[in-house]
């Protein structure tokens, strides 16, 4: 116990997830989201189109998988939101990371919100197509009314009223509980995004030039495999899109039951998630071949390929063209909205558990106290007339930034120096029909490390030369760089202050054995303290 525990109050038992499918289910509709419906279908444009998907497998094999379990090692062995269970494996160090995992999560939520917010928009839209001229003069005029102005109090009803009812829906999922919120959510939406997504890319690929649109796509450069860049975007794509490295699996594996199969259910995770990246990949592109088709033109000559750009101004205006253009609209904009919701429930939930862990605060207390402040930064950002440029800036710099670096400082303080490796391999494999071993241990511990420490690297120093996006360096200055100053102090001060609870009385469940019994030798330790399984429900 430390000096600083303030208490031995008791918390509540930890909730769990019903069972196996519950979990898995909530997974997979954490990491489908926006990463997956408009970033990767650019990103592998961008970035040597059918040869990208070397780089992005084998990111997925080496990086995306191995961190994948050790953040479901972790969170499982050590029953915790990030703080709590990186405190108990490694110590303040440990929870410092754990705070940096929340203060990302933090961060991220307050864009995600308001993408999603435009989504939902543009799905009630999708019904009577407003833009019919003009899609992007529609989206940045009439919809958003952007301002020059960094910072204005300028409200626009039109996005606030959604901005506002979108906050409402997350936190009143995250308030009603794991099981009874998050849970029943993910079971109601994912089968139904699934439903609309397949849907959507079967129409595509029936529209006149889907084929050229493939083509595009698919078409291997492989003279882009020699560009770090193309490496970089591969790693960074995974990160996002499989919900690692910033606290998310970490949490969502800390609700798992005692006797668990971890890997088999990340495998099925990460192979869904990816599948999905690839059927986005497929729909997007046979979507725009049919507009360059309709224009004329060759795909290259298409701009808005990626992220807002292909969501907001490129979609709708092939929407506006198409047969069946609202229907088709209609599918795009409730995929995305329903990706972005169960994604985004997933990233407020590292927040309110590393909260309600280390507090003791109720979850209502911490969904409508703490998501009340959250939603007011977000609102006063993005449902005024600025905020366009901060929400590509602040993404930039919590992706490539802070989540490749809190990969880099977990791997090197929880397997250099706290050397965990084995105690974490050995929980990984207890129960699991796919065994971890050596090959796992290589990957996080030393090819993770090696590849992510270069890829930081490399893209901070990029990022001082090259001034994002062409903004103004005094803005990327204070916006890019001062989130991650941000991030960083919030963790400073959020694991300085003291727990409700004792956070290391605690003993990790001991080996099971075959049968998922505790081992013979274990059995006599049974009787650990009730603390120690407390926490966020
Ligand atoms: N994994 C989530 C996404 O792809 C955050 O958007």
């Amino acid at each position: 116990m430390t000096s600083s525990t303030s208490t031995t109050a008791v918390p509540q038992p930890r909730a769990e997830w019903t069972g196996q499918i519950g979990f898995i289910i909530s997974a997979i509709g954490s990491a489908v989201g926006l990463g997956n419906i408009w970033r990767f279908p650019g990103v592998a444009y961008e970035n040597g189109g059918g040869a990208f998907l070397i780089p992005y497998i084998v990111a997925l094999l080496t990086a995306g998988i191995p961190i994948l379990f050790l953040d479901y090692a972790i969170g499982h062995r050590f029953r915790g939101s990030a703080p709590l269970a990186l405190r108990r494996l490694a110590g303040k160090m440990g929870e410092g990371i754990g705070w940096f995992q929340v203060m990302i999560c933090v961060f991220i939520a307050i864009y995600y919100t308001a993408v999603l917010a435009w989504a939902a928009s543009y799905f009630v839209f999708s019904f009577n197509v407003p833009w019919r001229d003009d899609a992007t003069g529609f989206f940045v005029g009439e919809y958003l009314q952007l301002s020059d102005a960094p910072f204005t109090m300028d409200f626009v009803p039109g996005v606030l009223i959604p901005l506002v009812l979108m906050w409402v829906i997350t936190l009143v999922v995250l308030g009603a509980g794991v099981v009874n919120g998050v849970q029943r959510i993910n079971m109601i939406a994912i089968p139904l995004l699934v439903v609309g997504f397949l849907a959507l890319v079967i129409r595509a690929l029936f529209l006149p030039g889907a084929a050229e649109g493939l083509n595009a796509l698919f078409t291997p450069d492989f003279a882009a495999l020699a560009d770090p860049g193309v490496w970089v975007a591969a790693y960074s794509q995974i990160f996002f899109s499989l919900s690692v490295a910033f606290g998310i699996m970490m949490t969502y594996a800390s609700y798992r039951k005692r006797r668990s199969n971890m890997t088999t259910p990340g495998l099925v995770v990460a192979f869904a998630n990816s599948s999905f990246e690839i059927l986005a990949g497929i729909g997007v592109f046979a979507t725009l071949g049919f507009f360059a088709f309709q224009q004329g033109i060759g795909i290259d000559e298409l701009e808005g390929l990626t992220g807002v750009g292909l969501a907001f101004m490129t979609f709708p205006a092939i929407v506006a063209e198409m047969p069946g253009g609202p229907f088709f609209g209609a599918l795009f904009f409730g995929s995305l909205t329903l990706a972005a919701l169960t994604s985004l429930i997933s990233i407020l939930e590292v927040v309110f558990a590393g909260v309600i862990d280390k507090f003791g605060i109720g979850r209502k207390t911490a969904a409508y106290g703490l998501g009340g402040v959250l939603a007011v930064i977000s609102i006063l950002l993005f449902g005024t007339t600025s905020g366009l440029v901060a929400l590509d800036t602040i993404d930039n710099w919590a992706n490539n930034i802070g989540i490749v670096a809190s990969a880099v400082v977990m791997s090197i303080t929880v397997l250099w120096i706290r050397r965990a490796g084995r105690e974490l391999s050995g929980h990984l494999s207890a129960l699991s029909t796919f065994k971890v071993g050596r090959t796992w241990l290589f990957l996080v511990s030393v090819l993770g490390p090696v590849v992510l420490g270069y890829m930081l690297i490399a893209t901070i120093i990029d990022l001082i030369n090259n001034p994002y996006g062409d903004y103004d360096t005094t803005y990327l200055l204070f916006v890019g760089w001062g989130s991650v100053l941000v991030m960083i102090v919030g963790s400073i001060v959020l694991t300085a202050l003291p727990w409700k609870f004792a956070p290391d009385r605690f003993t990790p469940w001991p080996p099971l054995d075959s049968s998922g019994k505790p081992a013979a030798s274990e059995t006599a330790r049974s009787g650990r303290p009730a603390d120690i399984e407390g926490g966020a429900r």
